[in-house]
């Protein structure tokens, strides 16, 4: 396969479980471990502010003790970014972070934080972070990116998971076209969010997209399949939709 689509498994919500219950089971480290083992390119993790889920420990662990990149998501604040800095993790997301919300709501606006994202993205380049933004499938948003130095966006496949029928196909459509336009101004893009067996096919046939990132389904698919056989499974379906598109464009 010429273009092979990058998974990044969010490991998130084994950490979600773990602190349940206030002790160290379920280990996050160990399911990035076999996440690696199954087919994961990457292990993203979101240290969000309130540490519901993973904490700075388990960040340390991964990079230490992983043998894949680590994607740190991470809010646009001096605190987080004094910790990427400190771990210089493989990559960093950025993404918006609300406290009472369940989980990202929305991208971030690249536009109106021009400003305030700039330095930090110039700070964490220049520590060698490969630094994306996560933003909605918009071209100004895009464009915004671009401005304040990001060299990788992802975008937000949230609404494009809870719509439905026409609603979805409109919603994909502004996904591929944002895509392609990521690709188009230079921009590594990827995708994630709200992604399952059911819907992650067209998505992973958009030639343009390089990785995307799932974790809340395949943690809960874990459950009745195992972790491993739930990414075996999606690793599969990217790679048949990826090779499909990629033979019907040499035929
Ligand atoms: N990408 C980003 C930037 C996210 O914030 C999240 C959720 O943490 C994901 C991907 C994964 O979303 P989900 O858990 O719904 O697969």
């Amino acid at each position: 396969m010429k273009h092979k689509l990058r998974l990044g498994v969010n490991i998130d919500h084994v950490a979600t479980i773990r602190n349940a219950r206030g002790g160290l089971y379920p280990d996050p480290v160990r399911a990035a471990k076999l996440a690696a083992a199954a087919g994961a390119d990457g292990i993203t993790a979101h240290l969000r502010e309130d540490r519901r889920h993973i904490r700075d420990t388990d960040i340390q662990r991964i990079n230490d003790e992983v043998d894949r990149p680590l994607n740190l998501e991470m809010a646009a604040t001096k605190e987080m970014l004094e910790i990427a800095l400190k771990h210089k993790p493989h990559a960093a997301c950025i993404v918006p972070e609300k406290r009472e919300e369940q989980t990202t709501e929305g991208g971030l606006d690249a536009i109106g934080g021009h400003n305030h994202l700039t330095p930090m993205v110039r700070e964490m380049s220049n520590a060698g972070i490969r630094v994306s933004l996560f933003i909605e499938p918009d071209a100004r948003q895009l464009d915004a990116a671009v401005s304040l130095g990001a060299p990788v966006v992802e975008l937000h496949t949230g609404r494009y998971a809870d719509l439905e029928g026409a609603d979805r196909d409109t919603e994909f459509e502004r996904i591929k076209a944002a895509a392609d336009y990521a690709a188009s101004i230079g921009l590594e893009c990827h995708a994630g969010h709200g992604l399952t067996f059911d819907n992650v096919v067209p998505i992973a046939a958009i030639a343009t997209l390089v990785e995307l990132n799932i974790g809340h389904f395949l943690i809960g698919e874990a459950i009745f399949s195992g972790l491993d056989s739930a990414i075996r499974r999606m690793r599969s379906l990217m790679d048949k939709a990826r090779a499909e598109v990629e033979g019907a464009r040499s035929a």
